[in-house]
């Protein structure tokens, strides 16, 4: 068996783990050869791979990132180094013909997902593997580099709540997630912030500057965790900037820069904001996450050795499992409003920003 390996979309700690556990299951259990595509889809787009090892995976369980490089933009149905040609044909072709491969493992979001689920639909087995800092993927309880987002949240929250304490000020940490604030909810949780603003729950201005004048009178200072994706009832959408480099030309930031310039004229003390930004994407994954990467490189192996193609690995509960690409493909897991993190929560006394807060 010769089997080609992708990592694409952004980067994340534990996509190492998966690249070393996934070779070493497949050579040594299955004997087969193992070529990794360099920089996600883009590699099959400019033919560029290499050989992968046991030499070559040795010492990565560690590092982050990851040693194929990836890419957040190269999609071979519409790439970008065609005029946003279709060159699907001609990459499925160096895959199958030029390399040789009998199947690929493609890790990755739901970007590579959907991607995947298009080259499985013209007949490459494929085999994905979730990954994302955002753990929106639908289908799997976690994705890898969540433990490690989470626990840099948690970090910064405990750093940031120093100066809030010693100033007597509202600190506001912005963390990634577009569309799902699982990191802002586990991430505020863990580094006990006082407010989460999650994208699933869009706040009131006027809730959060009545919660933080409450406590400037008795605690003295208020810790809140943003998500870039959430915003006020009042606007339609979160702070956006327009960048052409990045996928679908929209990247979120600043909404933690927005709500301090609007919470700072209603307030009596003062208010900065931290955007942690890529921060949460990079260094050596936890050791959960490094576990779980290894776990979901071993199921994937098993997968492709079975040869139960078109399908993504997941967790359930405690359990390593599969679902169908199409399943996975193209949905979001977002935070339900009935999520037991919520209640835990608001029984703590954490806010989320509503109007009844008034
Ligand atoms: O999807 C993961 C993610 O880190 C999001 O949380 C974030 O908005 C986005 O990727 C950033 O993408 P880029 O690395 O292209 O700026």
């Amino acid at each position: 068996m010769h089997i080609g390996l992708l990592t694409g979309g952004g980067d994340c700690p534990g996509l190492n783990a998966v690249i070393r556990a996934v070779t070493l299951a497949l050579i040594r259990e299955c004997g087969a050869r193992v070529t990794g595509i360099e920089r996600g889809f883009l590699g099959l787009c400019t033919k560029a791979s290499r050989p992968l090892d046991e030499a070559a995976v040795r010492g990565i369980l560690a590092e982050g990132g990851t040693i194929l490089g990836t890419h957040n933009r190269a999609d071979p149905f519409r790439y970008f180094g065609a005029g946003g040609a279709d060159v699907s044909a001609a990459a499925l072709s160096y895959a199958r013909d030029d390399l040789g491969l009998d199947a690929l493992v493609a890790i990755g979001g739901d970007g590579t997902m959907v991607i995947a689920e298009r080259f499985a639909r013209l007949g490459l087995p494929v085999v994905g593997v979730p990954k994302t800092i955002d753990n929106d993927l639908p289908g799997t309880d976690r994705t890898f580099g969540f433990d490690s987002a989470v626990a840099v949240v948690s970090e910064a929250l405990d750093r940031l709540a120093t100066t809030a304490r010693s100033h007597g000020r509202v600190m506001i940490a912005e963390t990634m997630g577009r569309d799902a604030g699982w990191i802002a909810l586990e991430g505020g949780l863990a580094g006990g912030a006082d407010m989460i603003l999650l994208p699933e729950m869009p706040f009131s201005l006027d809730a959060v500057a009545a919660f933080c004048r409450q406590r400037e009178s008795r605690e003295g200072h208020t810790l809140i965790c943003i998500a870039e994706g959430a915003h006020a009832a009042t606007e339609s959408v979160s702070v956006r900037e327009i960048l052409h480099d990045s996928p679908g030309r929209v990247r979120l930031g600043g909404v933690g820069n927005w709500l301090q310039e609007e919470l700072a004229p209603l307030l009596a003390g003062e208010v900065r904001s931290t955007l942690l930004g890529h921060v949460q994407r990079g260094g050596s994954p936890t050791a959960y996450d490094r576990v779980l990467a290894t776990r979901f490189g071993y199921h994937a192996a098993q997968l492709v050795r079975s040869g139960a193609f078109g399908r993504m690995v997941v967790l359930k509960g405690d359990d390593c499992g599969s679902i169908s690409l199409t399943e996975a493909a193209g949905g979001r897991r977002l935070v339900p409003p009935d999520h037991a993190l919520l209640s835990t929560a608001r029984g703590l006394g954490v806010a989320f920003g509503q109007a009844s807060l008034l």
